[in-house]
């Protein structure tokens, strides 16, 4: 666990696309931590790097946002959100990642209202999110971003923003 007075200057930002290569793999070693997968797991970590590789070159900020909280050059969490063309009003929070040894620290939560701060500007209808009901910290940060549960079906919420 990190103590508390380590966690100063931790930024929270959006990607540029002058971002390097380096905070793709940084990107995908969280959230291959996060999906418990071991960072040896050959398979995987391709797939994951490519994934975040497809991501960023995709990334426009016009149909997806994508924040990430760093403190030197060390990223800690990320959070990203996206729309589908066919339905520009839906937004999606499809990743919310911390670090283990960083969470509970309110990062989580910074993460999500930098997303809902960044989508407000052009004034945004709604973030809708799916959040398994076993998920208590990310159902912790969801409540203290003002989630609105829409669905409660099985194993999943769905939720607004
Ligand atoms: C969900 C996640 C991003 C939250 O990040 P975080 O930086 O810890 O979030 P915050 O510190 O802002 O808030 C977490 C809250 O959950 C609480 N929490 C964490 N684990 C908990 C648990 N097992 N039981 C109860 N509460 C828990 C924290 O105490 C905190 O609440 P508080 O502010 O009232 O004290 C982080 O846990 C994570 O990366 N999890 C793995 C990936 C994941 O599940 N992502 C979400 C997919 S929808």
């Amino acid at each position: 666990m990190i103590l508390m007075e380590e966690l100063i200057d931790i930024t929270i930002r959006q990607i540029t696309q002058s971002d390097d290569r380096d905070m793709l793999r940084q990107l995908a070693e969280i959230s291959m931590k996060g999906n418990e997968y071991d960072l040896a797991d050959e398979v995987h970590w391709k797939n994951t790097l490519s994934h975040f590789e497809q991501e960023f070159a995709e990334f426009d900020g016009e149909n997806n946002v994508f924040f990430i909280a760093e403190q030197a050059k060390k990223i800690i969490g990320f959070a990203r959100g996206s729309r589908r063309k066919d339905k520009p009003e839906q937004w999606w929070l499809n990743g919310l990642e911390v670090l283990e040894d960083y969470r509970g620290r309110g990062i989580g939560t910074q993460l999500g209202q930098a997303i809902i701060d960044e989508l407000s500007k052009p004034k945004i209808s709604c973030l809708w999110a799916h959040i398994a009901k076993n998920n208590i910290a990310s159902l912790k940060v969801a409540q203290k971003l003002g989630l609105r549960i829409i669905t409660d079906v099985g194993e999943t919420i769905m939720g607004e923003i």
